[in-house]
């Protein structure tokens, strides 16, 4: 198993070089990443090109570890940037980017890519066959901290030779947008802007269209150096991206493709925010990455092992944070793990971006805890990565129906990443393993398909979801489904649309909440607030599960299941955990699946390895001790037996093996 740091040498003093090959190799690294912000060093002037530095430093680290390199095109020189300030990226309020820090392009420059191919290529050149140079990432963190998207002139000439492919046509394009609306009918392809700022809001079709365009131009960016390092590396090099998964305008499962493997930077925690991400978040993140190479293990390749940030400094990880976090990546499909970083940087824009080791240079806590993980994982972690991970539930997916509902929000209290995590989290809670699905995966295989917000209809998915259905599955869908057609236009079909034979139901009106206003949701004895969104259900064939406790439509049906050939839940309402728990808890049951809620903040996952089960308890709370009861007799993976009740303190990892048929 590949574990190792992320590694600037030059951010630090040659003095220091041999001491830091001494300490990494104490912790117990086999693999640095390098290079990935050094561009200049590697050409100081237009199509000069000096390796010396980097010569001696893959020869120098690659004496002792295999070595990451990554390309350099997320800080393009300042020469370059006063030559062609045109790559320069633009706000939508017109606004350009100043140089100054990073990401600091637009990949709609042709300028732009014609030097990243060639700086690529120069490296690749250099040490493609370098025996110890055993993978490379390309850029870092593409659309990230703001840069996935770009309002400039260059971008705007892009964006209508991509409409025009797409569309073919004007009246073509212009029917698809209904841009009879307000007078946008466009008579000429040069007519039809990038959404800059307007007093009002720009067409949503003309939005998500923008979007798959800033996917595709960085896609294809992507594309541009995978095929320049390609047949310049040994074959058995591989390359990857380090993936942020957030709600930006990439669709990093299609880039996924391109890859040989997802990267991840796993960083639970960042800048400013008082405590990590609830941890079904994280545990989402790793999901997305595993499912987007349909399975295939990944690497993380920045680690959060330091309290990180810039001019703010984050939270500092508590004693036994590193090694929680690391085991939940593992447990869930990290084939690699790679701390960022090794070693402060006395000076530039992280000097407080902490890693392993701090500015005084002196191993200490930190340093422990992750020579701990390292050993443990050097014991373990190639039998955790034979072991397969698998499923019985799925929750879908698309990035593009994130993009639709960023752009339509409907409420000021929704936030789509937020809700979604909660209709994920809520069967993470259950104790059962999860997978995401994206439009084309099969379903076949799951006992339940989660489906939240579905709001842009996807044809293919829904020709998936549909067939799945008629074959007996079950599914549980979540308000607003079944809202737009793909091009982000209304349909006609009463909602829940393709879906309301299936579900058992109507929808015949609806209700936005702001965050100052709330309803509640009655199933049984049980209440919760109903905030954000209301859909008022008709049953036709449903059985109601809950009502509506308020306004005129106090009575209303607001969660109803109905058994088409299986079971078809629908949520017309952002209720809260506990009542998602008990929704979840019973379509789980119902559809022949194991699940136990588990105490707050306690994750489960398990591995099926080879004639036993490997299994991860992990609580996530810093302050409570809870409890899970062991079905059986399990093993410790140092061999010590466990049965009966497992207590879990805070920050608690526990890695249990148990034969199978035991
Ligand atoms: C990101 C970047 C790194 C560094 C860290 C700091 O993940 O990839 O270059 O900026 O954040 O936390």
């Amino acid at each position: 198993m590949y574990l190792g740091v992320d590694y600037y040498p030059e951010q630090t003093d040659r003095a220091l070089w041999n001491e830091d090959v001494r300490l990494m190799k104490e912790l117990g690294v086999n693999v640095i990443r390098m290079a990935e912000f050094a561009w200049t060093m590697m050409e100081p002037a237009d199509g000069e090109f000096d390796f010396s530095f980097w010569d001696e430093v893959v020869e120098t680290f690659g004496e002792h570890f295999d070595i990451v390199l990554g390309t350099p095109t997320a800080t393009p020189p300042a020469w370059l940037i006063e030559k062609c300030p045109e790559i320069l990226p633009v706000t939508k309020d017109g606004v350009r980017i100043s140089f100054g820090a990073r990401r600091h392009y637009t990949v709609n420059s042709p300028i732009y890519r014609e030097y990243c191919e060639r700086i690529t290529r120069k490296m690749a050149e250099r040490y493609g066959r370098h025996p110890r140079v055993i993978g490379w990432q390309t850029d870092n963190e593409y659309g990230h901290e703001q840069s996935d998207r770009s309002y400039g002139d260059v971008d705007q000439v892009a964006f209508q030779a991509w409409l025009k492919e797409r569309y073919e046509t004007l009246d073509a394009l212009n029917a698809a947008w209904g841009t009879v609306f307000w007078s946008h009918t466009y008579t000429a392809w040069t007519q039809i802007p990038v959404p800059r700022t307007v007093f009002q809001e720009h067409n949503p079709s003309l939005l998500v269209d923008f979007d798959r365009f800033c996917s595709d131009a960085y896609r294809s960016f992507n594309k541009l150096q995978v095929d320049t390092l390609r047949p310049l590396i040994h074959e058995d090099a591989f390359i990857t991206h380090n993936l942020v998964y957030s709600d930006m305008a990439i669709n990093q499962q299609q880039m996924a493709q391109d890859l040989d493997y997802v990267s991840f930077d796993n960083y639970p925690v960042w800048g400013g925010l008082p405590e990590p991400n609830r941890f079904e978040k994280t545990a989402h993140d790793h999901d997305l990455c595993r499912s987007s190479k349909q399975g295939k293990g990944f690497w993380v390749m920045e680690q959060l092992s330091g309290a990180q940030g810039w001019s703010r400094i984050g939270y500092l990880p508590r004693p036994g944070h590193i090694r929680l976090w690391t085991h939940q990546a593992v447990a869930r499909g990290a084939e690699a793990i790679v701390y960022f970083r090794f070693r402060a940087a006395d000076f530039g824009t992280e000097e407080f971006c902490h890693g392993i080791i701090d500015h005084d240079g002196k191993p200490k806590r930190k340093f422990e805890e992750v020579k701990h993980v390292m050993s443990e994982l050097h014991a373990h972690g190639d039998m955790i990565n034979a072991a397969t991970y698998k499923s019985d539930v799925a929750v879908y997916f698309d990035q593009e129906n994130l993009w639709a509902w960023t752009h339509q929000p409907h409420s000021d209290a929704f936030n789509f990443k937020q809700e979604f995590v909660r209709f994920y989290g809520a069967a993470v809670r259950q104790g059962v393993n999860t997978d995401i699905v994206f439009p084309g995966d099969a379903l076949d295989s799951y006992k339940l398909v989660i489906v939240p917000l579905y709001f842009l209809g996807n044809d293919v998915f829904d020709e998936t979801l549909i067939d799945y259905i008629e074959n007996g599955g079950n599914v549980i869908f979540t308000y607003r489904t079944g809202v737009k057609d793909p091009i982000n236009r209304c349909h006609n079909l009463t909602l829940p649309g393709k879906f309301a034979e299936y579900a058992g139901i109507e929808i015949d009106e609806y209700e936005s909440l702001q965050t100052v206003q709330s309803n509640e949701v009655r199933l049984g004895d049980q209440v919760s607030e109903a905030n954000i969104w209301c859909d008022l259900i008709t049953p036709k064939g449903a059985e109601v599960l809950a009502t509506y406790g308020q306004a005129f439509y106090k009575g209303t049906a607001a969660i109803t299941r109905h058994t088409y050939k299986g079971d078809v839940t629908y949520i017309g309402s952002s209720v809260d955990d506990a009542m998602l728990d008990t929704v979840y808890h019973e379509a789980l049951t119902r559809a022949g699946i194991d699940a136990n809620r588990l105490p707050d903040d306690v994750e489960k996952v398990d591995r099926h390895g080879d004639g036993q089960l490997i299994r991860f308890y992990m609580n996530h709370s810093t302050e409570v001790t809870s409890s899970v009861e062991l079905d059986g007799t399990w093993q410790t993976l140092d061999g010590e037996t466990m049965t009966g009740t497992l207590e879990l303190e805070p920050l608690a990892v526990f890695l249990l093996k148990q034969e199978v048929g035991a």
